[in-house]
This record gives structure tokens, sequence and C-alpha cells, in this order.
């Protein structure tokens, strides 16, 4: 064959997978912006590309401002292939709008059904049709803690119970470390309230705000033991904590110069990608004793409506790339959450994703997070409050009162 023939066809060669990757265009709209998010969300990149896909990432730091950015687009007529939102109802007004695309077909050839715990699947999946795909189980209400911290604190075991927390916290603070590292943001300090209401008001209190609205519930002196807990827990947090990061909090864990954080599992991102190993330099226990409830959260991408084919197919190849077996692995690795699915080799998680993997065996320690329970605005207004009574003297008696308003709404 002559030499020229032979450069016609490899041009043809290069000409066509450029098109077919021009035409898998995918533009991702996420705020994973830390150092263990974009470590994490590079590994759905790559498992895209590597299936012949483009991935044009558009990374808008914050959950709030990305989740608007992504809806202005598709009101504005410019949508992304896919946008980034939490497993939780934050999309339903959307879906109820007929602005997204379903994923159907993807979830019928992958038996999402059998596959996905009921929770996420409540979520993705509306009037029979699938309209996210989940990429991970993400829990909210962790503790990680610095070993050495520990230690030089004399705290030889992980608290069993909240009174035995703040003992260790305590200790910590003797010891001279920021016991407790906070980020002062609405949306963290909702995240620690609602790890106290789930580790110290319990799994049934816990449901009679979220899922009943049981106003006598809010009333309750168990109800007023978790308010006046979470404010106790501002007596361990450094005057730097307005406004910090939850990265930047963890970092004082990562450093030893704070002896605890209570995060979702994304903190744990932050621990490897400062080459720290669970069980090492830190450890992690997702709440007091070996029944506590287990917080399912996480995060879905959502498909704004399009008829391009093109579009469409790009949207397909996503939805399949990102709940593959081994993008799952790879991806929840670096993220720090656990797969969606239990049919994958996690043996290469660390103890703490082994952790999560064993109770999310156990559907008795499983509790919705709020967001798939509450709606949007609800959340919001819940948050405003419980921000307002962290950050101010509110009494525990007026905050209640705020709380039955909100919910009676
Ligand atoms: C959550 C999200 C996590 C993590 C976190 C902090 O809403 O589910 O994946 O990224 O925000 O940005």
């Amino acid at each position: 064959m002559s030499k020229a023939n032979q450069l016609a066809i490899a041009i043809g060669l290069a000409v066509a997978t450029m098109a077919t990757a021009h035409a898998q265009r995918a533009e991702v709209i996420h705020w994973w912006t830390s150092g263990g998010e974009s470590a994490a969300v590079k590994e759905l990149a790559d498992a895209y590309t590597a299936a012949g896909g483009t991935w044009v990432d558009s990374a808008v730091a914050g959950g709030e401002a990305a989740r608007a950015a992504a809806i202005n687009r598709i009101v504005g007529g410019t949508p992304s292939t896919a946008a980034q939102f939490n497993t939780s109802k934050q999309f339903h007004d959307v879906i109820e709008g007929g602005l997204l695309n379903n994923v159907d077909e993807v979830a019928q050839k992958n038996n999402w059904d059998k596959l996905l715990p009921a929770a996420i699947l409540n979520s993705i999946k509306v009037k029979g049709h699938y309209y996210a795909v989940p990429v991970n189980i993400h829990m909210p209400a962790w503790f990680w803690y610095s070993k050495p911290a520990f230690a030089k604190a004399g705290i030889k075991d992980e608290p069993k119970t909240p009174d035995e927390f703040f003992a260790a916290l305590d200790k910590l603070k003797a010891s001279g470390v920021v016991p407790l590292a906070l980020g002062g943001q609405p949306w963290q300090e909702k995240l620690t309230f609602d790890a106290l209401l789930a580790h110290v008001g319990g799994p049934d209190l816990y449901l009679k705000l979220y899922r009943d609205r049981d106003a006598k519930a809010v009333q309750s002196d168990a109800f007023k033991n978790v308010l006046v807990s979470f404010k106790r827990l501002k007596g361990y947090v450094d005057a730097g904590s307005p406004n910090r990061n939850w990265n930047d909090a963890t970092s004082m864990v990562i450093a030893g110069k704070a002896g605890v954080q209570i995060m979702g599992d994304w903190a744990k991102g932050e621990f490897q990608a400062a080459h720290q190993t669970a069980g090492k330099e830190f450890g992690c226990f997702p709440g007091f004793g070996a029944k506590s409830p287990y917080i399912i959260a996480g995060d879905v991408f959502v498909f704004p409506k399009t008829n391009d084919a093109t579009a469409i197919k790009a949207q397909h190849l996503l939805a399949t790339t990102m709940t593959a077996p081994a993008t799952q692995v790879a991806f929840n690795n670096k993220k720090g959450s656990i797969p969606i699915r239990t049919d994958v080799d996690a043996k290469s998680m660390d103890i703490c994703a082994q952790m999560g993997i064993q109770v999310m065996k156990d559907p008795t320690r499983q509790l919705p997070n709020p967001e798939m329970l509450v709606s949007p605005d609800l959340t919001g207004v819940l948050q405003d409050i419980v921000t307002k009574y962290w950050n101010t003297n509110q009494t525990s008696d007026d905050a209640v009162k705020a709380i039955v308003a909100a919910i009676k709404d």
C-alpha cells in the first residue's frame, strides 16, 4: 500500500476518533474543588475519557453556588451535559418542570432496582423514571480524630457515649489543642446539629423531626437536650471558626492542631490527599457505640433536558462509566465515600470504608439524610434557625419555638 494511502487512512482514523470523542463531549458542573475532591472527580473524568468521551470540567466552589449555576444554565437554555446534586429532593422541582432527561435505559440495563439501596432509589426515581445517577454513599456525621492529639491528651479509647465524647473534648482542651475543629458556615453548623440529633437524640427523635414533623417531639426534653449539647460544643471550638471551609477544619486535625472534626466522610479524601492512613495518623468512628445510626447521603448527577442525540449518548455514557464497578472503587477510594453498589471488590478500601460497608448491610441502622425527607425550602429555614441559635445567645426554648413554627408551616 502506498505511503500516501497509509497516511490518508491514518488521518481518517484520527479524525474519526476525534469526531467520536467530540461527539461524546460532556460538560459536567460540580462543586468538588478541595484537594481530595479534585483527586476523586478526576477518577470519574478518567473513566469517561477511557470510554472514548471528552470530559469538560466545570467546577464551581460550594454546593449551593454550583447547584444554582446548573439551574440557571438549564433555565437560561444553555444547560451543561450533567450537573451534580445531592442525593435528595434538591432536583425534584427541576424534574417536575420537565427540565431533565431520564436515564431509564442505563438504569434498566444495569439493574439499578436490585443494585441500589432503597434510600437512594427513593431520591432518584420519580414516577417510575430514573432522573439521576448516584455515584456514592456519603455519611455526613462521622467523627475524625488525630491519633497524636488523642495520645497526647491521654485518650485511650474512642468515645462510646456522648458523655465520653465531652470528657475527651475536655482532655483535648487541657492538652492545649483545639478540641473540635469546626467550619463556622450555616451548612456545617446544621450538619453538626443533625449529627448530634442522630447520635445524642437517637434515630426515633431524628425521624420525628424530619419524617413526621412532630411538634411534640421537638418540644420534648430529649430534643432540648440535643440543642443544649449542640450549644455546649461551642466551648470546644476556636475563635477562628467563623466562615472556615470544611477542608480547612480537616487540615487542623491532619496537622494535629485540633483533636476532632464532625464531618461527612468527604473529609477522609483530605486525609488521603495528605498521605495519612486511617487507623495510623487518624482515626474515624461513625457514632457512639456498636449500633449508632448511619445517615445516608451522597452525590448524584442529573442530565438536563436535550433532544440532541449526541448529547443524550454522552449522558448515557457518563451514567454507565460513573456506576461501573471499577470506577466506583477508584472514585470512592479517593472521595472518602463508599460505593453505591454492593457487588464491587471493596478489599482495597480502608478501615473507615469497611465500617461503612458493614453498616450498609444493616437496614436497621440506616437513616435517610434530612434532604431526602424535607423540601429544600424547609431545609433552608431549619438551617437558618440552627445557625442563628449557634451564633447568638438565643435560648433553646426560643429555638424550639422557631423549629415548631417552621415544621407546622
Ligand atoms: C457535600 C457533598 C460531598 C462533599 C461536600 C463538601 O454536599 O455531598 O461530596 O463534597 O459537600 O463539599
